[in-house]
């Protein structure tokens, strides 16, 4: 199949270039680097064996977005292009709207005007907002609390309009519970700039001597050890996923819109995970307990049934293959 991902050579886009490109589909990266090098796409094409086409363009260029999908027959689109911090969205939510929203507005025009409606979209457990009952199922309320996850919504929204209004649509939104870990080659990976915000690449820093400690926010949660409880999810189980979803869209049953939580349904803390990297790494983990941090919530993790159900997929990796696979992409990976 003829694919276009947008936002390609970004952490999660660039585990399911690889994926897809090794299972012997045509794909086109397209993205604008605005979070990514272009770097990544030669690695890529040593991890497959070939070379890849990366179009440098913003998705917000409707012309650029209609004469790829002509020049290179597109038949599907998996949507990674967007913003992802959630701290940066509350500070400036016009720039979250306009990538996030307006983008894939004129990624769905660009499509439509080419006959391309096959789409899987890169939606995010934070739909839920704060889960109100656990583990969290596809029919759970959505809401958001903040810009980042309204963006979300909004877009996730709009696909399904779109989807009632035209029956030749073909929709999965995948909503990533916490992805983590890298490929296994040591040449992909996540490689956030400046201080990580998330936990694992900030985990990973201090297992490799770049920062003094972990902060770990909160210890007095209704949680097991009083820490914080996630779903992290392998990037590569994340990929499979993605190709499970195109699978079942390509289907007699793909018609319409859906939505499909990507998790192992296991809750880990965030003591735990200190200590899953630390047996990974061989080395200390040095961490203090701090204040919570606003707008987290004690647990969340995911009901993952109805992806197993519909689409045959499931996780595979657990928590040790998490931190081993990110301790060698941070210890050993040629970093960007
Ligand atoms: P990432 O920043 O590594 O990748 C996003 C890619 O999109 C980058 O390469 C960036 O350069 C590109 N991009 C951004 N805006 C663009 C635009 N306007 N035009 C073209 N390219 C653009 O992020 P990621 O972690 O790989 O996330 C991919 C998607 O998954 C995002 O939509 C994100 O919101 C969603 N998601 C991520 C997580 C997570 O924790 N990583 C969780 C849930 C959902
Ligand atoms: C996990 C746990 C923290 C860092 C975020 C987004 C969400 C989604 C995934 C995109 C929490 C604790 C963290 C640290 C810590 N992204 N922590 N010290 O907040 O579950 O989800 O990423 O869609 O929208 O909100 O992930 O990795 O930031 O935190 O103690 O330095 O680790 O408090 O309990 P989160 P995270």
């Amino acid at each position: 199949m003829n694919i276009l991902l947008t936002g390609g050579s970004g952490y999660i886009g660039s585990h399911t270039v690889a994926l897809l490109a090794g299972a012997g589909n045509h794909v086109v990266l397209y993205d604008n680097l605005c979070n990514s090098h272009a770097d990544v796409v030669t690695r890529l094409n040593r991890i497959v064996g070939r070379s890849l086409v990366l179009v440098q363009g913003d998705v917000r260029d409707a012309d650029l977005l209609e004469r790829t999908l002509q020049e290179q027959r597109i038949e599907a689109v998996v949507h990674f292009a967007g913003l992802k911090a959630v701290g940066e969205s509350v500070a400036d939510p016009l720039a979250y709207y306009d990538n996030n929203v307006t983008g894939t507005l004129c990624l769905l025009w660009a499509m439509q005007r080419c006959g391309v409606r096959t789409l899987v979209f890169s939606s995010s457990a934070t739909v839920y907002g704060d889960p109100q009952y656990l583990p969290v199922d596809e029919m759970h309320p959505t809401s958001a609390v903040n810009p980042y996850g309204r963006s979300k919504l909004h877009v996730e929204e709009m696909l399904s309009d779109l989807a009632a209004s035209d029956g030749d649509w073909r929709i999965a939104c995948m909503r990533y519970f916490n992805p983590v870990g890298a490929h296994e080659s040591g040449l992909i990976g996540e490689d956030p700039s400046g201080v990580p915000n998330n936990l694992m690449p900030y985990i990973a820093q201090v297992a490799a001597g770049h920062r003094d400690r972990l902060s770990v926010y909160g210890g007095d949660y209704d949680t097991p050890d009083g820490t914080g409880v996630r779903d992290f999810v392998h990037v590569a189980d994340l990929a499979d996923g993605h190709l499970a979803a195109l699978n079942y869209l390509g289907s007699s049953e793909g018609a319409g819109w859906h939505a499909f939580n990507l998790g192992t349904g296991q809750g880990y803390s965030v003591l735990q995970v200190v200590r899953e990297f630390e047996r990974a790494s061989g080395r200390e983990v040095p961490y203090e307990i701090v204040a919570r941090r606003p707008g987290d919530v004690a647990s969340s993790y995911a009901s993952p049934d109805k992806a197993r159900l519909i689409l045959g997929w499931q996780a595979r990796r657990g928590l040790d293959e998490m931190c081993a696979s990110a301790w060698r992409w941070q210890r050993y990976g040629e970093r960007l």
